[in-house]
């Protein structure tokens, strides 16, 4: 460990020489020169003089002038909110902007998609950063919105095999759903519904479902709940797995390709990690 802070003290000092300023991230909580690599490009896009987004494992200098827009830079507030209290330093707050605004993203295309008397559901919502973010944009305090069911088990620790073995988010997680239905309190016809899935989903309403985001990180709860729901997806409703491409979550791509196949959907793959099916 002290060789990661000579080398980011190094880094710093070469930084400050040449006015700029350098420092070595944390990734996931770890020093990234504890990873495996040892050869790391520090200037991946010399040449191209665009804002740079280099956070959540994803670094481009694409275009993403989406975080600078009012009501997603609201929505991500709120959403960050959320997490602020599992950091110690709130500047190590886990900046996954470009997934919320894909999230944002898929669950305006199923309000649009008109699914007559749909509901939207999240499995896995833990401390609720993505439903926030996406009740916060889409203004669910104001406006009438379809029903949006919470669901999760509200466990810091599950006993369960299929689960990440080195779980990355464990600040995304909460034992407290009393806390969350206080939360969530100032937004219309959002629901908690605490327990197990896939047997929790018995309790949801038997409606369509226009939105479902799928964030359990656990391979055997999610597959159960694709095939538990799949009945109650119509034409345009969207799915959005979060975990599709994160290290620790192959067995969830696996899933989620398979669930595609068996349903003759495409899967369109993203490099934020997630993936997306319009049904
Ligand atoms: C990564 S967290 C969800 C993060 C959340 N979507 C957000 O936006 O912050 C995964 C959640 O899935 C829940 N979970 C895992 N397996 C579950 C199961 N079988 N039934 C219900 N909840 C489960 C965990 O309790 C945890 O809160």
């Amino acid at each position: 460990m002290i060789r990661v802070y000579i080398f980011n003290a190094l880094v710093r000092t070469i930084g400050w020489f040449f006015g700029q300023t350098i420092s070595v991230k944390k990734h996931n909580n770890k020093d990234i020169l504890t990873y495996p690599e040892k050869t790391w490009d520090l200037v991946p896009y010399p040449k191209f003089k665009r804002p740079l987004f280099n956070h959540d494992n994803l670094t481009t200098v694409n275009r993403h002038a989406f975080i600078e827009e009012p009501c997603f830079h609201k929505a991500r507030l709120a959403a960050e909110s959320r997490w602020i209290k599992s950091f110690k330093d709130q500047s190590e707050v886990r900046n996954i902007t470009w997934r919320l605004h894909t999230s944002i993203w898929a669950a305006g295309a199923a309000l649009k998609a008109g699914i007559d008397n749909s509901i939207f559901v999240e499995c896995g919502t833990g401390r609720g950063f993505m439903a926030t973010g996406i009740a916060e944009y889409y203004d669910f305090h104001k406006s009438a919105r379809p029903d949006f069911h919470l669901m999760d088990v509200f466990q810091k620790t599950l006993d369960d095999p299929h689960a990440y073995s080195n779980n990355p988010a464990s600040f995304a997680y909460t034992d407290d759903p009393v806390e969350l239905e206080m939360w969530f309190k100032k937004y219309r016809s959002i629901y908690i519904i605490p327990g197990l899935i896939p047997g929790s989903l018995s309790k949801l309403p038997d409606k369509p479902i226009s939105f479902l985001h799928m964030d359990l990180n656990s391979a055997g709860a999610e597959e159960a709940a694709l095939q538990s729901l799949k009945g109650s997806f119509r034409k345009g409703s969207i799915i959005l797995f979060d975990d599709y491409g994160g290290v620790g979550g192959e067995d969830q791509a696996l899933i989620h390709e398979a669930f595609a196949k068996d349903n003759n959907r495409e899967l369109l793959v993203m490099p934020t990690g997630q993936a997306l099916i319009v049904w």
